[in-house]
């Protein structure tokens, strides 16, 4: 069975922790251990807690559930050498307004350029937290769209987004990072500043030709 590690329990961590636990064979990882083991308590059994380097070591996939600032920090760790990892990150600014960093890079590029021996995978940043908390059937036709460069990589987190509950877009390359993150920002426009609410997710309708 692959075995996850999710570093960070944020909101989004907590998120997919939740949809993970049972499923696969789940590490988490947390600043805060006791917080971290009172949290996989809760979750079904067999949910290991363990400090950030060994469960990147003991991981296939290393979920970076961080702000970007802190994934680029966990990013320079040589352990995540041959792993697979898994960006969600919105590269946005302290005050919300827009993306720091983006059109001729992205923040999963920058992943991918900090830690060059990992597989870096961009998955899930169009997905508001709050949907990890709807019931899975709720949530099977929302898209997680990835995009990577290793083939294997990307079958990985295509299968971790299924197990999530999620459908998937493929959308190509790491390059495509480019395009997902500010859609990761306009998401975040529509649920705060149009307010639309963080109950939307972006998808693709595919008319006839
Ligand atoms: N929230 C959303 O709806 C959403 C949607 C799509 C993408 N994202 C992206 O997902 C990532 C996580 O977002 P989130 O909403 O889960 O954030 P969050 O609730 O603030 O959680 C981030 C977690 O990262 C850990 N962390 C480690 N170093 C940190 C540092 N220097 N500063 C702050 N936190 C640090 C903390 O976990 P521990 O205390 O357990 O170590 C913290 O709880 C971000 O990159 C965000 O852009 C979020």
């Amino acid at each position: 069975m692959t075995t996850i590690a999710i570093i960070g329990l944020g909101n989004m961590g907590k998120g997919l922790a939740k949809r993970l636990a049972g499923k696969t064979d789940l590490i988490l990882a947390s600043r805060d251990h006791a917080a971290a083991t009172a949290f996989a308590a809760t979750l079904p059994a067999g949910v290991v807690v363990l400090d950030q380097a060994s469960a990147i070591a003991g991981a296939d996939i290393v979920v970076l559930a961080l702000p970007f600032e802190a994934a680029l920090e966990a990013a320079g760790n040589p352990a995540l050498k041959s792993k697979i990892v898994v960006d969600i990150s919105n590269p946005v600014k302290a005050d919300f307004s827009g993306l720091a960093i983006g059109h001729t890079t992205s923040a999963a590029e920058q992943l991918q350029a900090a830690a060059p021996d990992a597989k870096v995978v961009k998955a899930f940043n169009t997905i508001f937290a709050g949907l990890f908390d709807l019931p899975a059937a709720q949530t099977v036709a929302v898209p997680a769209f990835i995009a990577g460069n290793d083939e294997a990589a990307v079958a990985a987190v295509v299968e971790l987004a299924g197990l999530a509950g999620f459908a998937v877009e493929k959308t190509g390359g790491i390059d495509a990072a480019r395009l997902l993150e500010p859609l990761g920002m306009l998401n975040i426009r529509f649920g705060y500043g149009l307010g639309q609410g963080t109950g939307i997710a972006p998808n693709w309708i595919k008319l006839a030709a």
